[in-house]
């Protein structure tokens, strides 16, 4: 059952001027050490680092629960380069569905929460 969905757009050079400015903070706050990996793969992983943090404000807008910590979630990608959300609490019986897209200046996510 669907119970829930969300969506985000972010300006890539927004997160990419946090991550001058802020460095290793700001992507050890925000990001997993799993999804950090994932872009660093990438010569320009901005976008990567976009496309995720879109997708976890999607999700915390499909599941309207504004207390998850950015570390809650881990999204990483299937054999085929599908996003797969993972949280860290093993009891978290939601599954969410995700989908990523980026261009040159913006990065874009939905997600939707089943049961
Ligand atoms: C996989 C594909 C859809 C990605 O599209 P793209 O325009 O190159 O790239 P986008 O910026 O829109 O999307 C990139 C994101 O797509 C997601 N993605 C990658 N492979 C995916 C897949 N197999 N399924 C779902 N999502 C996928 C990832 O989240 C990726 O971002 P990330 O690496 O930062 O996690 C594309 O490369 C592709 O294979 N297209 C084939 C389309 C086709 O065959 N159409 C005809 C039949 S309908």
């Amino acid at each position: 059952m669907i119970l829930g969905t969300g969506i985000d757009i972010i300006e890539i050079h927004r997160i990419q001027a946090a991550i001058e400015r802020w460095g290793e903070a700001f992507l050890n706050y925000v990001f997993t050490p799993v999804e950090i990996d994932h872009a660093r793969k990438h010569k320009f992983p901005y976008p990567h680092y976009a496309g995720r943090f879109a997708a976890k404000e999607a999700i915390f807008k499909a599941t309207g629960a504004p207390q998850f910590a950015w570390h809650d979630i881990s999204i990483t990608n299937d054999s085929d380069g599908k996003p797969v959300c993972v949280h860290r609490d093993p009891d978290f019986k939601l599954h969410i569905l995700l989908s990523i897209s980026h261009c040159r200046d913006y990065a874009v996510a939905s997600a939707i929460v089943t049961s």
